[in-house]
C-alpha cells in the first residue's frame, strides 16, 4: 500500500485539506517526533511540519535524522517534501515552483547520516541522482493536469541558515550551478535515500538570492509569496496523490 508523507517546510505548517486526522507523537531512537496521519485525496498520508507547528525550529537544528527515521517507522513509502526557497537562476523568480533534480550541500556540522558507524555501521550510498525519477515524472505530471506551471528540473544549493546568504554566496552558487536556494532540503534527501524511502521535492520561490535585486530580502515579501504561492503547491501534491 502507498503511505506518502508530506514534509511541509516554511508557509506550509499544516495542511486544511486533510481529513481524518489523528496526531501523532513517534517516538525513535534518535528523539520523539510530532506528526499528523491522515487522509487526502481519499488517500492515507502522513503529515510532518519540518520546523514544527507553530514554526520554530531553526534549520540547523531540526532532527532530520529522527524525522525520517519516524516516516520509516511509520512505513512511509515516498516522501514529498516542500520547501520555500530563494531563486538564483534568472527564470525562477518569485511565485514560481521548481522539481529539482539536483542538490549541491553546503550545510556543515548536521547530523548527516546513519550510516555514522554508531548509530549504524559504516556504508556508502548512491546518491548520484538524489531525488526519485518516478516522482518527479509523476509531479510534473500532476502539473500538468492541474495546469500548474513548473521547472521540471534545478539544483537545489542547501546552506546552512539562518541566516541569508551574501550576494558574493549566490554569485558563486550560480558558478557551481545552482538554480535555487534552501537551508532544509540537506540532509532530508540524503537520509531518505539511505532508508531507501523514494523523495522527491517541490520547491516554491519566494524572493530573488541575496544580491540579485537592488533591495535587502525581508521576511513580509516572503510571507507574502508563500501566503499567494502554497495554495498551488497543495494543489500539485493533491493532484498527484489522486493520480
Ligand atoms: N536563501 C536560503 N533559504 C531560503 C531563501 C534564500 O534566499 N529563501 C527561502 N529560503
Amino acid at each position: 500500500m502507498t503511505l506518502t508523507a508530506i514534509i511541509g517546510g516554511t508557509g506550509l505548517n499544516h495542511i486544511p485539506e486533510l481529513e481524518d486526522k489523528l496526531e501523532l507523537s513517534v517516538a525513535t531512537e534518535l528523539g520523539e517526533v510530532n506528526v499528523v496521519k491522515a487522509t487526502w485525496q481519499g488517500c492515507p498520508v502522513v503529515f510532518l511540519a519540518r520546523h514544527g507547528n507553530p514554526h520554530k525550529i531553526p534549520p540547523h537544528k531540526i532532527n532530520y535524522r529522527a524525522n525520517l527515521l519516524a516516516l520509516e517507522q511509520l512505513n512511509v513509502t515516498q516522501i514529498i517534501a516542500v520547501n520555500a526557497v530563494g531563486g538564483i537562476h534568472e527564470a525562477m523568480g518569485p511565485e514560481t515552483i521548481c522539481l529539482p533534480d539536483q542538490i549541491i550541500d553546503y550545510t556543515h556540522g548536521r547530523e548527516a547520516t546513519f550510516f555514522d558507524g554508531e548509530f549504524r555501521a559504516l556504508d556508502h550510498i548512491d546518491f548520484s541522482h538524489p531525488y526519485s525519477s518516478a516522482m518527479r515524472e509523476k509531479l510534473l505530471m500532476a502539473s500538468q493536469i492541474a495546469n500548474i506551471d513548473v521547472f521540471s528540473q534545478g539544483v537545489y544549493g542547501a546552506t546552512q541558515g539562518p541566516r541569508l546568504e551574501t550576494a558574493a554566496e549566490i554569485r558563486s552558487m550560480r558558478e557551481d550551478g545552482c538554480d535555487v536556494v534552501g537551508m532544509t532540503g540537506m540532509p532530508e534527501a540524503a537520509l531518505a535515500r539511505e532508508l531507501n524511502i523514494p523523495y522527491a521535492s517541490v520547491c516554491l520561490i519566494v524572493n530573488w538570492g541575496a544580491g540579485m535585486t537592488q533591495t535587502p530580502i525581508t521576511m513580509n515579501e516572503i510571507k507574502a509569496v508563500l501566503e499567494s504561492g502554497m495554495h498551488r503547491v497543495r494543489n500539485l501534491v493533491q493532484t498527484f496523490l489522486s493520480m
